[in-house]
């Protein structure tokens, strides 16, 4: 997820080498958010000119740079009493995240208008047709390149336009989501700010105390130009000139000034998140959409897009921003691993965001279309991977092999490349992971590309080593994962994987009611994820009364749920450090029954499908011999109701359909082990011997 930061100091000497170091320290404050590149732009030399410095990679690579340019290049000692500058992070969505894709983007070879943006623009392609026909050429694969163009375009017609009526003009053509900072060389020490559906904030550092603590915002009666390209497009491209109308309501800007009424130094921060900003400041302003500030000779203001409508609220406070890094980063959790098992009802729905159209029951997986026929035609698909990712291709095998028909075999990557298993050009290669750059996922995936097979990638980490060396794939878009225990990234592979089975037999008439089945429940999963994060008080208590003493855990488990027990096991050994196994229900009585007694804590699903009746007889033998096991089943299921004195507790799920059942069975297992972890003092989010990304064989 892309980061945003800027920094403008008026009547405050900064060095250069100090601003460069100002917004590297802010960007690496955003490293968290995930991303594959950074960059940032500064004053030039010459008033009239911006120097970009981008790179792809991490931040300490962008550093790098920076460090290896020679004085003559980049004199760090130069003074600038008042400067702007912006500074990026970038999660690659529109073009692969390669140098020139990285942010900030320039408006033309001399940079006269450079912006940094977080978000989507959804019409870029009928402004870049448009923005062509008018004789500009585009270099990057962005939707980000058609705002800078649009900056220099309308500037061009009017150069005597207000920075911010420019800006307004610029969003007067935009569609989608943004959040953005633009600075120009026409506007030196100059920033407008402004946001749409993306997060953006700003900082206020001066020594002076602040005499009000809030900015008014400005209202100006503005109409909207028509904004319908290649029929009429509107009046800005056309050359209009861009004066807004009559402003309606006054207001006092936010200005630092000493007792003689003359201003005073102060420094500004914008950032996407607080936590790159308040190392600098705890006075913190969050703008609300469509909010445009304008920072000029150390003056704030606040535009609004549109005019003032019925009870808005015309100011915007500065608060004292008391919360910690550490603290902030984690929102109201205490570890990013429960952060991240409650953002799964909002993971879920990004994964499946945009690809599924409910109404006509329909999947499209973008970065598979073209791939889908020979897909289709392959003689086997094979799914490798490690951990996590391997357990959400155990669970999703079966659904891929009824819709698709094709065998399906499922490869813990580094068995697959011990065993040399033959791969053959008909075969389709599935690897999915979380991080894209787990080495043996990496070697297996090298040797199936030797092999001349398909291969595809399940990946969240967009620009990662998989998703780029894969022929094709599809992002699962869950947000970046912090915890080393795997939770959200196994949902959402779940969702993809089954998106996946669905895309691949989308042309089969006798599927369909099948298909609309399976939709219907993806429909409701991430509310019915809510629904069992519901139990998370009655697990804690579990946790802490009955499963913290033991030593051991068995989790039974079969057809779907076979991948559950497995999944819920791996969690619990490695955030809790407790012995525990996923068992195949069926397979208990050829051994694992040795180890049942009053004692031994026995988790076992129990959520209702076709072979409810053969885990019921599991659970049956379990209590036969004194075990008292916990049950996972479906709400209000009368069967296991009359059975509370008899187990240890019953945790109660909503009933999906079968094939995504494991999606809402796993959730209780993620919270049983984060707190059987936190009950045992084990630091969650890096437990010990473990890393989040295994880059090693
Ligand atoms: C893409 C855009 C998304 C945009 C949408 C609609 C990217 C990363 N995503 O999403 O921002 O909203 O189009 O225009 O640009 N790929 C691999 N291997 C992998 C994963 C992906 O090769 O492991 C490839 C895909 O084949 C595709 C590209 O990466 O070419 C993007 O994949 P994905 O993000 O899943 O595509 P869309 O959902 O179409
Ligand atoms: O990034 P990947 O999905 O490829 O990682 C695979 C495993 O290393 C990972 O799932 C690991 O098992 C997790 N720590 C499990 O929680």
């Amino acid at each position: 997820m892309c980061g945003i930061f800027g920094y403008v100091n008026y009547i405050v000497d900064k060095s250069r080498g100090e601003i460069i170091d100002i917004l590297l320290d802010g960007l690496q404050k955003l490293e968290y958010r995930g991303y594959d590149s950074s960059g940032i732009a500064i004053k030039g030399d010459n008033p009239n000119e911006t120097t970009i410095i981008k790179r792809v990679g991490k931040v300490r690579v962008l550093k790098e740079e920076i460090a290896s340019r020679t004085h003559s290049d980049l004199d760090r000692s130069k003074i600038f009493n008042s400067h702007a500058a912006i500074a990026h992070t970038r999660w690659a969505t529109h073009g692969s995240p390669l140098t020139v894709n990285c942010h900030p983007i320039g408006s033309d070879p001399k940079n006269d208008f450079v912006v940094i943006h977080n978000g989507i623009i959804t019409n870029y392609k009928a402004l870049k047709s448009l923005l062509e026909s008018k004789g500009m050429v585009f270099v990057t694969e962005t939707d980000t390149e058609c705002i800078a163009k649009l900056f220099k375009h309308i500037y061009d017609q009017n150069p005597n336009i207000d920075f911010n009526q420019l800006t307004k003009q610029v969003l007067y053509e935009l569609e989608g989501s943004y959040g953005l900072l633009v600075m120009s060389s026409h506007y030196p020490n100059e920033v407008c700010a402004t946001r749409k559906g993306s997060p953006l904030l700003l900082g206020v550092k001066t020594d002076r105390k602040l005499t009000v603590d809030f900015v008014d915002v400005e209202y100006e009666d503005t109409k909207k130009s028509e904004n319908n390209f290649g029929l009429s497009p509107s009046a800005a491209l056309n050359g209009g000139n861009g004066h807004a109308g009559l402003r309606t309501t006054g207001s006092r800007a936010f200005l630092t000034e000493d007792q003689d009424g003359q201003p005073s130094p102060v420094e500004y921060f914008l950032a996407s998140d607080p936590s790159s900003v308040i190392k600098h400041t705890k006075k913190i302003l969050f703008l609300e959409d469509d909010d445009i500030v304008h920072i000029h000779d150390g003056e704030l203001k606040i535009h609004r897009l549109n005019s003032k409508q019925i009870g808005e609220e015309t100011k915007r406070q500065i608060q004292d921003f008391e919360m910690e890094l550490n603290e902030l980063m984690k929102g109201t959790y205490n570890h990013f691993m429960q952060k991240e098992i409650f953002e799964q009802p909002e993971s879920t729905f990004n994964t499946m965001r945009g690809r599924i159209d409910f109404d006509n029951y329909k999947v499209t997986l973008g970065g598979l279309e073209q791939w889908m026929p020979l897909i289709r035609r392959s003689r086997r698909i094979l799914m490798i991977a490690c951990g996590t990712s391997y357990h959400s291709c155990l669970a999703t095998r079966s659904i891929i092999e009824e819709l698709t028909e094709i065998p399906v075999s499922v490869e813990l990557a580094s068995d697959f490349l011990d065993r040399k298993s033959p791969v053959f050009r008909d075969d389709s290669c599935v690897f999915v992971s979380q991080s894209g750059e787990t080495a043996d996922s990496m070697l297996a995936l090298r040797y199936c590309i030797e092999r001349g097979a398909i291969t595809v990638g399940v990946v969240n980490s967009v620009g990662s080593s998989i998703s780029r060396q894969t022929n094709c794939g599809v992002h699962i878009n869950a947000g970046p994962e912090i915890g080393v225990a795997s939770t959200k990234a196994y949902t959402s592979q779940y969702i993809a994987l089954v998106m996946f089975a669905l895309s691949l037999s989308s042309d089969s008439i006798g599927r369909r009611s099948r298909h609309e089945e399976i939709l219907k429940g993806l429909q409701k999963i991430p509310e019915q994820i809510s629904a069992v994060l519901q139990l998370e008080e009655k697990i804690k208590k579990l946790c802490n009364d009955h499963l913290n003493k033991q030593k051991s855990l068995l989790l039974l488990g079969r057809g779907y749920q076979y991948a559950t027990a497995l999944e819920g096991a791996l969690k619990i050994k490695e955030i809790s450090y407790m012995h525990s196994e996923g068992v195949l229900a069926g397979e208990l009585k050829h051994g694992v029954l040795a180890l049942v007694d009053k004692d031994l804590p026995i988790i076992a699903f129990a959520t209702k499908d076709s072979l409810f009746p053969k885990t019921m007889s599991a659970i049956e033998q379990v209590i036969a011999r004194d075990g008292r096991p916990i049950i996972i089943c479906n709400e209000n299921e009368g069967t296991i109701s009359g059975m509370d004195s008899k187990t240890m507790a019953i945790l109660e799920v909503p009933l999906t359909v079968d094939c995504l059942q494991g999606l809402l069975n796993v959730i209780p297992l993620q919270l049983i082990s984060y707190w059987l972890a936190v009950s045992r003092g084990i630091d969650v989010d890096f437990p010990r011997n473990l890393a989040k990304s295994v880059t090693v064989e």
